[in-house]
């Protein structure tokens, strides 16, 4: 499983790189003792077929990822599978994709023109995963352009291809064993959370509650200048298990629908 964990551990090194806070709260965790596991990671892209779900998917199939959900989110016009490995100790990988047939001509053309001045040697490359925006400096119209349609698509179109977020397991933390203590510990640490729908996302009768933070501003380069953008965000996730005795292991679409909002700083 060496590969595999050199996978996840270059998709940490980027995303917090990227996103410092995050780091911050790894720390944070770390600090009172918690050992920090990851129940799952997340991918965005659009349903085109040279970086579908299917293709961004390959390099964790190959090294014996499986299909173990399927998610519609009709309101973020989006479509989501999560894959499993045997090995429990690695984290689920989940990766939704834009649904570009539900938009009009003038935004699907949009997308196609910046996907078409991607490299084509990094669409066709196992590397794909950890590339980033791969069409170039990004313009502040055209992701303003995106924004009114799809945050999903303007997020997309400047982070690219990269983990959107990890997600701390609360299953594996001694101390901070709730949702609620871990939303507590973060406020506390002056963190805000992503209250679309409620601090709180899904109820231990749905088997699983979610919660995150709002991403952070990053600063980006834009053929405009630089401006800060939300960037990528931390989830934490706590699963129950069910009347068989077995942990939950899927995901609950309304509940994800809501986390998505967590790159979203323009929505209160
Ligand atoms: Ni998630």
């Amino acid at each position: 499983m060496q590969r595999l964990q050199n996978i996840f551990n270059k998709l940490w090194k980027i995303y917090t790189e990227q996103n410092p806070s995050v780091q911050k709260i790894h720390d944070l965790f770390t600090a009172e003792n918690e050992s920090v596991t990851n129940d799952h990671i997340a991918f965005r892209t659009f349903n085109l077929p040279e970086i579908s779900i299917d293709v961004l998917s390959k390099p964790f199939i190959s090294k014996g990822y499986k299909e173990a959900g399927q998610y519609f989110f009709p309101e973020k016009k989006l479509f989501a599978k999560h894959f499993e490995h045997q090995d429990k100790n690695l984290p689920r990988v989940f990766i939704s994709e834009l649904i570009l047939g539900e938009f009009d001509a003038n935004f699907q053309n949009l997308i196609q023109e910046f996907v078409d001045h991607a490299n084509p040697i990094i669409l066709k490359s196992d590397d794909l995963i950890f590339s980033g925006r791969i069409w170039g400096k990004p313009s502040f119209k055209i992701y303003e352009k995106l924004q009114e349609e799809s945050e999903y698509a303007a997020w997309l179109y400047v982070f690219g291809f990269c983990a959107n977020h990890f997600t701390v397991s609360v299953n594996n933390l001694n101390k901070l064993n709730s949702i609620e203590k871990v939303n507590e510990f973060l406020k506390q640490k002056g963190f805000r959370l992503n209250d679309s729908g409620g601090e709180i996302k899904g109820t231990p009768q749905e088997l699983l509650e979610q919660s995150s933070i709002r991403s952070e501003s990053v600063e980006i380069e834009f053929v405009e200048g630089i401006k800060a953008i939300p960037g990528c965000y931390y989830e934490f996730a706590r699963r129950y298990p069910d009347s068989d005795g077995k942990l939950f292991s899927g995901f609950i679409a309304k509940s994800a629908d809501k986390i998505f909002e967590s790159t979203d700083n323009l929505r209160k």
